[in-house]
């Protein structure tokens, strides 16, 4: 893959990939296996929208992650699968291996009778068989559709029903820490629902009783068993889906944003080996889950593309303590690390003897992910984990932009804590004010958007292309907003300063506050909700919840109970509200609006300065949500 090797080298790129885009992106392009070269390299507007990359070229993306690696690499170990239970033996999984597990169960796939375009659920925990189920989809041209192994049995059937799924790979448990968690028992309730599901195949895990419908489960073992290793790529047209992920809003249920082939394969391999500077020889490991999009791009697809070993990891950071991710450090002699700022501020926060132990001395790259890291936390990385030698890059992207747009590139761009810094060549970011007329210059801030497009720009959101439009394309006219606010210091380092929209970033993860109001709003004692976030030490961001009950006779902290609990089933516990507030009513317009940066501003303890409060339509409310607030 092209990698930029000094800082003057990426700014002859940049300039390059902004004054001849097309040129620029077929250089890279190149360096893939296609099965019949693209005739035209791109085709766009941002008004319908309709963006379309390498037109009339066809390949297969197993065929550029898998068999190109295979006559120099069949013996190079792709995955180092680490379980939850350190105690367990970790698997090695070679290129080779990962082909013929990745083809056998491609070959189960088409005899139960998925075809190209069809839409798979996957549902499952952090264990090879995962990967192999998204590349098995991917061989035969069938769409797959994640959903992160957390979401419950209702999520789950909005997201099965709304992708039309027809098949769902599962498992019977995962571990998760010292608990094991269903997985198929989940399925078999969202399942109820879902008339579109034929089949279901389960992976023997934790060796959970599942109970297994007749004609609609199979069990995974017993298919595979007797499927040869060999099952021939199917070719799609670049612009043929690759896959549907759900991410929330600030509206609505989540959408399920689409990837197609060859952008997809095309920019998230480039930014990978440019972002970590990865070398053949390194050890990379990415602490996501394959349920969200730093897992699909930065664990299963991109390392591959680029021939990467790669750690995969099934457990979480604090077990069976808070040692656990600096102990696979030293044990798998990793050299690259990228993970979140929450896990990083919660394992500062269990303190350095849980560091110490460890060498940490085979480190090269740290990156980080997900939301903006204080700049406390950076330095506690780069001097503790770091050892003040190894260089962070700080990655902004979003499950639309399908990889990192703004970031260093590891010991090239000059760092600075709390910034990803400059963007990526191909990528064109400016500032707007909320009327979106640009902000030029530095020293500035603004609503970040992105005004050219690079390979991999959401294509549409699955079955709504109007919804895509007005999410992304519409705000302002002509170019992608991203949902974020930013900064952009003297030197042109962009600061992100977090969502402008009604979107909350728990430990990283989105959540949308209508989602969380309507879940609350299900419970029968409750009239009406209104949820914002507010600083949370550890999850950079917690949820809060303001309730108004209809029933003043049940004791608050058994309906708090109920309300989280109710949350739990309707999205899954990592949308469940930190605090929960019951209020006589909620500060609204005239017009009936809620005027939710008054909410937002008592959540986040700024009580001094509400701002106008004139228009309300009844101010005492305020006075009495600030007497009942939660500290
Ligand atoms: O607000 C930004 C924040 O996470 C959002 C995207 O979330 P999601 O689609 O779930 O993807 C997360 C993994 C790429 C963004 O709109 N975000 C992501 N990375 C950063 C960030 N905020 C600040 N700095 C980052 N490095």
């Amino acid at each position: 893959m092209i990698k930029i090797n000094s800082f003057e080298e990426y700014k002859e790129h940049y300039k390059l990939s902004v004054e001849q885009p097309e040129k620029f992106w077929d250089y890279i392009a190149n360096e893939f296996v296609w099965h019949k070269k693209w005739t035209k390299t791109l085709e766009w507007n941002f008004e319908e929208p309709k963006i379309n990359w390498f037109i009339n070229g066809q390949l297969n993306i197993t065929q550029n992650c898998i068999d190109r690696h295979l006559p120099q690499y069949a013996n190079k170990t792709a995955f180092i699968f680490e379980p939850n239970n350190p105690n367990e033996k970790n698997e090695i999984i070679s290129y080779q291996k990962l082909h013929d597990e990745v083809c056998r169960l491609a070959n189960v796939l088409l005899k139960m009778g998925v075809n190209k375009g069809d839409t798979v659920c996957i549902y499952m925990p952090m264990i090879p068989q995962a990967v192999y189920a998204m590349l098995a989809c991917a061989r035969i041209g069938a769409i797959h559709s994640v959903v992160f192994g957390g979401f419950s049995s209702n999520a789950l059937k909005d997201r099965i029903n709304d992708a039309k799924c027809k098949i769902i790979l599962t498992t019977d448990g995962a571990y998760r820490g010292n608990k094991v968690i269903p997985m198929k028992e989940t399925i078999d309730e969202a399942l109820t629902h879902c008339d579109s599901v034929k089949n279901v195949l389960v992976y023997k895990r934790t060796n959970t009783k599942v109970t297994m419908l007749n004609n609609r489960d199979l069990d995974w073992e017993e298919e595979i068993k007797n499927q040869p290793t060999i099952c021939e790529p199917v070719f799609v047209d670049s612009e043929h889906p690759l896959f549907i992920l759900y991410t929330s809003g600030s509206t609505g249920k989540p959408k399920g944003v689409v990837h197609t082939t060859g952008g997809y394969m095309v920019y998230t391999a480039y930014t990978f080996t440019n972002v970590f500077q990865y070398s053949p020889n390194d050890i990379y490991w990415c602490t996501a889950d394959v349920g969200w999009i730093t897992g699909h791009s930065y664990i299963a697809y991109a390392p591959l593309l680029n021939a990467a070993t790669t750690v995969l990891f099934e457990g979480v950071p604090t077990y069976p303590d808070a040692s656990r991710f600096w102990q696979v450090i030293d044990k798998h002699n990793v050299t690259h690390f990228y993970t979140a700022p929450t896990a990083i501020r919660a394992l500062e926060a269990a303190g350095l003897d849980f560091v110490k132990p460890y060498k940490l001395s085979s480190l090269k790259v740290l990156g980080s992910v997900g939301e903006p890291i204080n700049e406390e936390a950076w330095h506690w990385y780069n001097t503790n984990i770091g050892k003040n030698n190894c260089p962070i890059v700080d990655t902004w992207w979003q499950t639309e932009t399908a990889g990192i747009l703004i970031s260093p590139l590891a010991g090239i761009t000059k760092t600075k804590p709390g910034y990803a810094t400059l963007p990526l060549p191909g990528i064109q970011p400016i500032l707007v004010d909320d009327k979106g007329v640009e902000i030029t210059g530095n020293s500035i801030e603004g609503n970040l958007c992105i005004k050219f497009p690079w390979p991999g720009i959401i294509r549409t959101t699955y079955g709504d292309h109007e919804r895509c439009k007005q999410t992304y394309f519409s705000t302002y006219k002509g170019l992608y907003f991203t949902g974020d606010g930013c900064k952009r210091d003297k030197d042109g380092n962009y600061r992100i300063t977090g969502r402008v929209d009604d979107v909350i970033n728990v430990s990283g993860h989105r959540i949308g506050t209508a989602e969380v109001e309507s879940a609350i709003n299900m419970h029968e004692d409750i009239v009406e909700s209104a949820v914002t976030g507010y600083p949370h030490e550890i999850k950079g961001q917690g949820i809060y919840a303001y309730c108004i009950t209809t029933n003043d006779n049940k004791n608050s902290d058994q309906l708090k109970k109920e309300i989280i609990e109710i949350v739990n089933k309707e999205i899954g516990p990592i949308a469940k509200p930190d605090k929960i507030q019951i209020v006589n009513g909620l500060p609204k317009t005239r017009s009936g609006k809620i005027m939710r940066r008054i909410l937002r501003k008592v959540a986040e303890g700024e009580i001094s300065n509400l701002g106008d409060t004139s228009t309300l339509l009844d101010p005492n409310v305020v006075d009495d949500i600030l007497k009942g607030r939660i500290h």
